[in-house]
């Protein structure tokens, strides 16, 4: 289903030297089953696709099919892993243009409490007046400020449109089982509600109802997204050998070019439609193994966009990265350069050609290039922009970055670094409890 493939690495380093990581993937993969990893507390992630039921699927698409029936427009509120995988989903297998035609076959999907700018709430609130809309609140630790601040907000404007009744029905919570003001709020108003796992990570949670009920409710087929990773469950399992896993080859790969200087991994795309995969993926990465002064700095673009842009630093900059492909096989439809008598712009020699093609050539041409400028270049092929193809690389990135984490040696599954920025917007904003930072960081002002 999926395909890795990284010849075009090897004239920077050999099959030899990847090879050599074998015995350390396979310890890391077997500390991932056993638990014995460092954050081994956070391991809920690795069978999930394999391990949730029908009835728990039954009862997101229940969910979801209330707030079909009841919404023109869901918000999405939840940051970094509790809105990035539903988002990159959603965004890959929806059209275009969709949700700006007249005649909708589902919810528009819009997303909130991913920011604090005063000017994106205003002109959601806006957008959202004279709409019936409902919104499904994420928050793992259900105190997130971003989140908690756009909800406040949401939760008002839909009692005060939709009446109280309604909006009960219409908002739907997804925290912990117990602690939280998301989950106060949820039990206290008789919201519906979801339980993200204590032992699933916000960055690794897209398998659970934090992706799929908002992936459910945008009208995507959460089986076979489910079956998808449950495929790639096996591929990446303990089972396959080394150099079959996309898994272990990925991790091995990029931790070999690390050591030999590549610090920088650049995650690419040749579809507008993957996006947002990159953004999961550079949160997926970045959060996992960017701690201890170590981490490669994942970094992401969509081509041909970007090649207009940071194309002339990959071409020529410092030699200090490497570019990971996304690459989509097939495309959903059929369209085909045009022939035009007068050829004023002389595309006549593209005339009957797939603009597809013109794409792949894009692509071959670009990895040419930035190979023959000093770039090693991974290549994962999936076979087309479809529920089960985007399970399974999501799964698929989830494992590998779990091992991969591993063989950095850190600890893939927290993020202490995170906290950082909030210690110091609670003593700037006076946060009762904050009373002796708000003085020492007055002072430094
Ligand atoms: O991956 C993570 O754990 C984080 O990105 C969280 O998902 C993010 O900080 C949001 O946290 P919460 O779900 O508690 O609001």
């Amino acid at each position: 289903m999926i395909s890795l493939n990284i010849e075009k690495c090897l004239g920077f380093t050999s099959k030899e030297a990847i090879k050599a990581w074998e015995p350390k993937v396979k310890a890391a993969q077997e500390a991932l089953e056993n638990g014995t990893c460092l954050g081994n507390d956070f391991l809920g992630w690795l069978h999930l696709p394999s391990s949730i039921t029908k009835e728990e699927l039954n009862d997101i698409k229940a969910t979801a099919q209330v707030l079909r029936d009841n919404c023109e427009v869901v918000v999405v509120a939840g940051i970094g892993g509790s809105y990035l995988g539903a988002r990159a989903v959603i965004e890959a297998l929806s059209n275009s243009f969709t949700w700006l035609q007249d005649k909708k076959t589902a919810p528009v999907i819009v997303y909130a409490g991913h920011n604090i700018s005063e000017d994106y709430l205003y002109e959601l609130t806006e957008f959202l007046k004279d709409k019936k809309f409902g919104v499904i609140n994420i928050s793992k630790s259900g105190t997130t400020t971003e989140t908690a601040l756009a909800f406040r907000l949401l939760k008002k404007q839909c009692e005060d449109q939709r009446g109280k009744e309604m909006a009960q029905k219409v908002i739907v919570a997804i925290t912990d089982a117990s602690k939280g003001a998301a989950r106060i709020t949820a039990d206290k108003e008789g919201y519906k509600s979801f339980i993200i796992p204590d032992i699933v990570g916000g960055r690794f949670s897209v398998l659970t109802p934090v992706g799929l009920l908002p992936i459910a409710v945008a009208g995507f087929d959460i089986d076979k997204f489910v079956a998808g990773a449950v495929e790639m469950e096996k591929t990446c399992g303990l089972s396959t050998p080394f150099e079959e896993n996309p898994a272990a080859m990925y991790a091995a790969t990029r931790n070999e070019l690390y050591k030999d200087g590549k610090k920088i991994e650049i995650l690419v795309n040749f579809n507008p439609k993957l996006h947002y995969v990159n953004e999961w993926w550079k949160q997926l990465y970045g959060e996992s193994e960017g701690k201890d002064n170590k981490g490669i700095f994942p970094a992401a673009v969509d081509f041909s966009t970007d090649l207009h842009s940071m194309g002339q630093w990959i071409q020529e900059g410092e030699r200090t990265i490497f570019e990971t492909v996304i690459s989509v096989d097939q495309v959903d439809h059929k369209l085909e350069v045009p022939s035009d008598k007068d050829n004023l712009d002389g595309l006549n020699y593209l005339a009957g050609k797939r603009i597809d093609e013109v794409n792949k050539m894009a692509e071959l041409g670009t990895q040419l290039a930035h190979v023959d400028g000093g770039v090693p270049n991974l290549r994962i092929v999936i076979p087309s922009l479809s529920e089960s193809t985007i399970g399974g690389l999501l799964y698929f990135f989830e494992i590998a970055c779990g091992i991969s984490g591993i063989l950095l040696g850190v600890n893939p599954f927290n993020q202490p670094g995170v906290e950082a920025y909030k210690a110091n917007m609670f003593a700037l904003l006076n946060k009762p409890g904050y009373e002796e930072a708000s003085k020492a960081i007055q002072a430094k002002l």
